[in-house]
């Protein structure tokens, strides 16, 4: 990607030199020095409106605006999934993809050529995801979706490579359908399919040489939210990405904002794009410890499916580490995670 869009990214990265001091949600000031040659991108997931006009949740709209508002200093977004609800779209001409995605994602800042790296949640797979793959053409569409599941390298101004790889957690771990939990899933509904997909992200993994290794997938492996951890991904993804010293995952399908720390890797839960459920309902299923941050809206603590909250994320890399932070819908940050340290480090 920045091999194409190298003056771009080179830019891009240039302008984020300086330093600054961010604050977090109680009052600390964080120390967020970004150095020469760091670069940024944005995260979200389970931002696709909503299925009546106007398409959009206030939330999303409100994500919408912050993410424009930095995008001036990112080289790309990530998309995780449920890009359109509730049922996804019925096929290329989908009036949604204008509705729910091109007029509210509607900042310059946002509009490079394949700027959104999408990947489909459970809603997606509710109706045509060859649709959406089809959306990415032409190339010069901002909506980079050209498989199931696909991985890219970027490089920041100083060099330093961090590899995100996008999984399709629906083939692997199985329809929720009506809103089942994380280990309720059934399964894959093609075995075929599924092992194609371990095959290639085992390969994938083993294979990268970047500082920083970032799986990106729909549903979480740990949550302590509305769904909580899902038993395929612990079993199967996990271990592989602790072999291959991945530095986070990054998921949504639970509409809140959380952060873990287990099997040796950062997992960050960023679903809250379209709406905020503060739901703690698996806050017993994951490893004890291991849940660092969940965020309550303070003036709010018991916010159930509030569409006019959300939440996003942006990260930014560079040869000293990855740095992860969120931000709610108004683009106040909420939390700074710790820095990551380059792989094999
Ligand atoms: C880009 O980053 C720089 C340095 O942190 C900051 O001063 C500037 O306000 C940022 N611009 C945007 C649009 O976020
Ligand atoms: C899914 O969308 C693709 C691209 O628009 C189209 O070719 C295909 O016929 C659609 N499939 C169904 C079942 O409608
Ligand atoms: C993982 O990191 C350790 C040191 O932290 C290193 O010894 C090992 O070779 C790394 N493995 C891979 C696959 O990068």
């Amino acid at each position: 990607m920045c091999a194409i869009l190298w003056v771009i990214c080179a830019l891009g990265a240039a302008s984020t030199v300086s330093s600054n001091s961010l604050r977090t949600a109680d009052g600390a000031v964080a120390s967020d020095v970004v150095a020469d040659g760091a670069s940024t991108f944005l995260i979200m997931a389970d931002w696709g409106g909503q299925d009546a006009a106007p398409f959009y949740t206030p939330a999303e709209k409100k994500v919408a605006a912050s993410m424009g508002s930095m995008g001036a200093n990112a080289s790309f977004a990530l998309a995780i999934g449920d890009n359109f609800y509730y049922s996804g779209v019925a096929d290329v001409g989908s009036a949604r993809f204008k509705a729910t995605f091109e007029d509210v994602f509607d900042d310059p800042s946002l509009a490079a050529p394949k700027f959104f790296k999408v990947v489909a949640g459970n809603h997606d797979h509710v109706g045509n995801v060859s649709a959406q793959l089809a959306y990415a053409a032409p190339d010069a569409s901002r909506w980079h979706f050209p498989a199931l599941y696909h991985a890219f390298v970027e490089t920041a101004a100083d060099g330093t490579t961090l590899e995100v790889v996008m999984i399709d957690t629906v083939e692997l771990a199985g329809d929720s359908g009506d809103d089942l939990a994380g280990w309720q899933l059934p399964g894959p509904a093609s075995r075929l399919r599924s092992e194609a997909q371990w095959a290639w992200i085992d390969a994938t993994l083993a294979a990268s040489t970047a500082s920083y290794l970032i799986v990106a997938g729909h549903y979480p492996i740990l949550s302590v939210c509305e769904h909580g951890p899902t038993t395929q991904l612990i079993d199967r993804l996990a271990p592989l990405m602790a072999a291959a010293n991945a530095s986070a995952y990054l998921a949504g399908h639970d509409h809140c904002a959380e952060y873990l720390e287990h099997y040796g890797f950062a997992h960050h839960g960023v679903g809250a794009a379209h709406l905020y459920d503060a739901s703690t309902a698996h806050a017993a299923a994951v490893p004890s410890a291991s849940l660092k941050w969940h965020y309550l809206p303070g003036d709010a603590p018991s916010t159930k499916d509030d569409a006019s909250r959300g939440a996003f994320a942006a990260a930014t890399w560079d040869g000293a580490s990855l740095r992860v932070v969120h931000y709610d819908q108004d683009g106040a940050e909420i939390f700074a995670a710790p820095p990551v340290p380059p792989r094999g480090s």
